[in-house]
């Protein structure tokens, strides 16, 4: 048997600090709470309700993985987080309009009790929002300081053990790694100077890498993936995961593509356009940060079809992607998707997906996941970027020589596989021969 890995337990208060209180944050946060007292149940949450094949399929070991790996409960899970807008958690969640409000009211007090540390944030980053609760400091050093002081006060205040932060923010503008993102000099440099290659986020990232506190990005914007960040990360020993959540249309994308290709069918055009009416559909209309998101989503077919490979099946396929701001819907999305395949012979057929989802709903399982995850990382002292989270992720952030794997079920694999890794059980190749031998 391989040896098992080192796991600090997970002993005393997790600090949970999300940036933006938002749709995708209240949700999490209202649902923890919810499923806290047992009034509704964790769905969608692997950390919660998964399972993971230990052995051989003769033994008939299917443990929870929460009885495999030590995570922390959601009893010792305290929720903290920063908002350009003063409301409290709970008015937040109203207004995010997700939760109904009769759930909300039974976890109203608690929710009550989350208000929003003054933000860093700079409306060149994300052009359609403005808000009065802003942190005013002389330069982006400073803010990032500030930041620390929120994150070592709510720390004591709370008497937590560890922390992990989540970007839940709007998603900023599109930008390319630059010179300042280069080493941990440049971007401090950088930091002290003002200068614009150092978004609103990367500052809050900065401070909880520097802290060796875990980090994940669940927006596509360039935050904590750059070499700067990483090297950082190395040095304080701070896990990292990213970036932007894997929910509806893309979810579905990973589940489908997969299975096309599996079984050779070509595939000429993807057709994916959705409405979406919360305060992120808003943010996605300004033009800058949707490109950002269109990277994120678009780049993810490329890799599941692999056309360098196939290019009789896959070399012409035409991608389109196109998020369209309709309020009435609020977060619940509608997405279609036309698919147009080619089969036998190259003759044509059609499938067409329409999914009407949630989703914050779809989100907030996966944030929870990613910070309990990240936190036992932390607690293996497995640091750097965990690829092994790519599961509940968009543009899985990966090592520069590396291509990010997108397939869900190869995600899930390599998840699972990890979890038995840690815990020195053999891993699952499938190969089963022994079976038959
Ligand atoms: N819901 C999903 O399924 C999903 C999936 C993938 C990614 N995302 C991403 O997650 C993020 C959050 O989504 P949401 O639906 O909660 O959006 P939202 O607009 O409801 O919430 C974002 C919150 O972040 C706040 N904010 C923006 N900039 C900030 C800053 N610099 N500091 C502190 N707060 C800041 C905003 O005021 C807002 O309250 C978005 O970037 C979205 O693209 C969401």
């Amino acid at each position: 048997m391989p040896t098992p890995v080192d796991i600090a337990p997970a002993r005393g208060k997790l600090g949970v600090m999300l940036v933006g209180l938002g749709a995708v944050s209240t949700t999490t946060i209202a649902g923890v709470l919810a499923i806290r007292k047992g009034i509704a149940k964790p769905i969608g949450s692997l950390t919660q309700m998964g399972t993971v094949r230990l052995g051989k399929r003769t033994e008939g070991r299917s443990p929870k993985i929460s009885d495999v790996v030590p995570l922390s409960s959601l009893g010792d899970l305290v929720f903290g987080g920063w908002d350009i807008f003063e409301d409290d958690c709970y008015k937040a969640a109203r207004t995010a309009g997700v939760i109904e409000p009769a759930l909300l009211e039974q976890v109203r007090p608690d929710l009550e009790k989350i208000r929003p540390w003054p933000a860093v944030f700079d409306k060149h980053y994300v052009k359609r929002l403005d808000g009065p609760n802003v942190k005013k400091e002389k330069n982006k050093k400073d803010l990032a300081e500030q930041v620390v002081a929120d994150i070592r006060r709510f720390k004591a205040d709370n008497k937590l053990d560890r922390l992990v932060m989540v970007w839940c923010g709007s998603t900023e503008i599109f930008m390319t790694e630059s010179a300042a993102h280069q080493t941990i000099d440049a971007f401090e440099r950088a930091l002290e100077a003002n200068d614009p290659a150092i978004p609103s986020s990367m500052v809050y990232a900065y401070a909880a890498i520097r802290e060796g506190i875990p980090y994940a990005n669940a927006a596509p914007n360039l935050t904590a993936d750059i070499p700067a960040l990483v090297e950082l990360a190395a040095r304080t020993k701070a896990p990292l995961a990213g970036k932007d959540l894997k929910t509806g249309q893309t979810l579905v994308k990973t589940i489908i593509a997969p299975g096309l290709k599996a079984r050779l069918l070509g595939v000429e055009g993807w057709y994916s356009t959705n409405i979406l009416g919360n305060r992120d559909g808003e943010v996605l209309d300004d033009p800058e940060s949707f490109k950002t998101k269109e990277e994120s989503k678009k780049s993810v077919l490329d890799y599941i079809l692999q056309p360098q490979l196939y290019p009789d099946l896959y070399d012409h396929l035409c991608h389109v992607v196109r998020i369209n701001y309709y309020p009435p819907r609020g977060d619940n999305k509608e997405g279609w998707d036309n698919i147009d395949l080619v089969g036998w012979l190259g003759y044509p057929m059609q499938l067409k997906i329409n999914f009407l989802c949630r989703d914050s709903i779809l989100a907030a399982p996966i944030v929870l996941d990613v910070a309990l995850f990240l936190d036992l990382a932390k607690r293996a002292n497995m640091h750097g970027i965990q690829e092994w989270l790519s599961f509940y992720f968009k543009s899985p952030v990966h090592a520069p020589n590396l291509y990010p794997e997108h397939d869900l079920f190869i995600q899930l694999m390599k998840l699972k596989n990890t979890l038995r890794f840690l815990k020195g059980e053999e891993l699952i190749t499938h190969l089963g021969r022994e079976y038959y031998d």
